[in-house]
């Protein structure tokens, strides 16, 4: 299925859900150039403006090869300048422009992982931080899906899922980038997110309704599969 089909398809509705280690990145830190790769419908975008980050920052970037999902994004805020783009090569964004570069599980769906590290490298400033996470899996991992390749998968469309930490890292260039952490943490499933697809639930007067939020709370740990977040630092 193509990206736009599947971005119509597959819906990705807006909560303030952001990484606790991304979090703690704007909370420590003065950004004031900020871009997501791979935005999506706006999740971390919305999360960005529900907790006040936007206030300090003085350009907000939005990006993603589907001009669907990016159609959704005004509707956060008409500040945020949303480019159509291949994360592979990032023609229409310019070099050592951002302080902080965000990519939040999308290097799983690229074809070409070390073009795409290398472009987040080259659009990000000197001293300036990316943070990218991905789906790391143990040998036993199962879940639902499988991909095209026949292994399972968290999403079908995701044409790689990590299995051990040289097949990413060894990517990064050495000599311009600083690995600040990388961590690995559990994933778990909220029980209620099974229910919302089987009944396709879309609006998010319902998933913002504080009932459905208290359900979100009983999950459940998806075998061997765990959240990768690395954190870099261009130097
Ligand atoms: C699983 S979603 C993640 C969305 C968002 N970052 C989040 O965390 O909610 C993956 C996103 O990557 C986008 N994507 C896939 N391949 C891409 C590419 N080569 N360049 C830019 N975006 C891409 C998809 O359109 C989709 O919006």
């Amino acid at each position: 299925m193509n990206i736009e089909e599947y971005a119509k398809k597959h819906k990705h509705y807006l909560k303030d859900q952001m990484p606790d280690e991304l979090d703690k990145l704007f909370r420590d830190n003065s950004f004031s150039r900020f871009i997501d790769i791979g935005c999506g419908g706006g999740l971390i975008l919305y999360s960005l403006y529900k907790r006040g980050y936007d206030k300090k920052l003085k350009e907000i970037w939005g990006v993603d090869l589907s001009s669907e999902r990016l159609k959704g994004i005004s509707s956060i805020s008409a500040d945020i300048k949303t480019v159509q783009d291949d994360a592979q090569t990032l023609v229409n964004v310019p070099d050592n422009y951002f302080d902080i570069v965000v990519s939040t599980q999308v290097i799983e769906h690229v074809p070409d992982d070390g073009a795409m590290i290398n472009s987040l490298s080259r659009i990000t400033a000197q001293n300036g931080i990316i943070y990218i996470d991905t789906v790391f899996k143990k040998k036993w991992a199962w879940y639902f899906y499988k991909n095209q390749q026949g292994k399972y998968a968290l999403d079908p469309t995701h044409v790689r899922e990590y299995m051990n930490d040289s097949e990413l890292l060894s990517k990064l260039n050495i000599n311009n980038m600083e690995i600040l952490l990388s961590r690995k943490q559990i994933i778990l499933f909220p029980v209620v997110n099974f229910i919302v697809r089987r009944l396709k639930i879309k609006s998010t007067t319902i998933l913002e309704n504080p009932l459905i939020k208290l359900f979100s709370l009983i999950k459940v740990p998806v075998p061997g599969y765990y959240i990768w977040k690395i954190i870099l630092k261009k130097k």
